[in-house]
């Protein structure tokens, strides 16, 4: 069997993301509201379950301290903005019309919660490095693949926000190009052992199904929301 390319990992992703949906639909103000709705799930859970889950068994260091930094600038506090990013999440949400409490009493469709589910047991019972590339793939995908409605620009131009109302997306953008992809993933390499190689050609299926079933929730909210349903406050 050949080697296992990190470039070969990004090239699935990115060919697997072009079929998922929400992504590169037109955006509207529904498909843009139910994206902040299941991103503050989707948000929660890495900090809460997947990141602990896969890095309290990872034995480099280095990716170690800098998820555990990544979780902090999540929780606690990111240096660059003085914030949490989770204020500025929910001033994403408020600039597309949600309350607080629509996004503090959100709920999983069932593609979320299934897509949560599945990357909760990739990060509890698989290899670390299949934990690690389940959290972070989404982030090198958004990055990595042009028209992908996580761009500010798309925000600006399709729902009329301002720089200043998308700086969520556009900050992310740059947080998110350090957080994931070939560079980042380089670090992985010393521990691909022909073991973890297979670990992760049966995982990254996977990890691409949950993906897509994430962003089937998020659409099937927006088809909701779309006929006049108001999110549960
Ligand atoms: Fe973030």
């Amino acid at each position: 069997m050949t080697a296992l390319r990190l470039s070969d990992i990004a090239s699935t992703a990115l060919d697997a993301a072009r079929t998922w949906p929400w992504v590169l639909a037109p955006l509207t103000l529904p498909r843009g509201q139910a994206y902040i709705l299941q991103h503050v799930l989707r948000n929660r859970f890495f900090s809460s379950v997947m990141r602990p889950a896969w890095v309290s068994r990872c034995p480099d260091q280095a990716i170690v301290r800098r998820t555990i930094s990544q979780m902090g600038e999540e929780l606690v506090y990111d240096p660059a903005i003085k914030a949490a990013h989770t204020k500025i999440l929910w001033e994403m949400g408020r600039n597309v019309g949600l309350t607080d409490a629509q996004m503090n009493a959100t709920v999983p469709e069932t593609e979320t919660a299934a897509a949560l589910g599945l990357l909760e047991h990739l990060a509890r019972d698989w290899h670390w490095t299949v934990g690690w590339l389940g959290s972070s793939i989404d982030e090198f995908v958004l990055t990595a693949l042009p028209g992908h409605n996580f761009h500010p620009d798309r925000w600006i131009e399709h729902l009329g926000l301002t720089e200043q109302q998308v700086f969520f997306f556009r900050y992310h953008l740059s947080a998110d190009l350090e957080h994931a992809g070939i560079k980042v993933w380089r670090p992985m390499e010393p521990w691909l052992t022909p073991e973890v190689e297979a670990q992760i050609r049966r995982g990254l299926p996977l990890i691409l199904e949950a993906q897509r079933l994430f962003y089937a929730g998020v659409e099937r909210q927006a088809q909701r929301l779309a006929t006049g349903e108001t999110p549960a406050a």
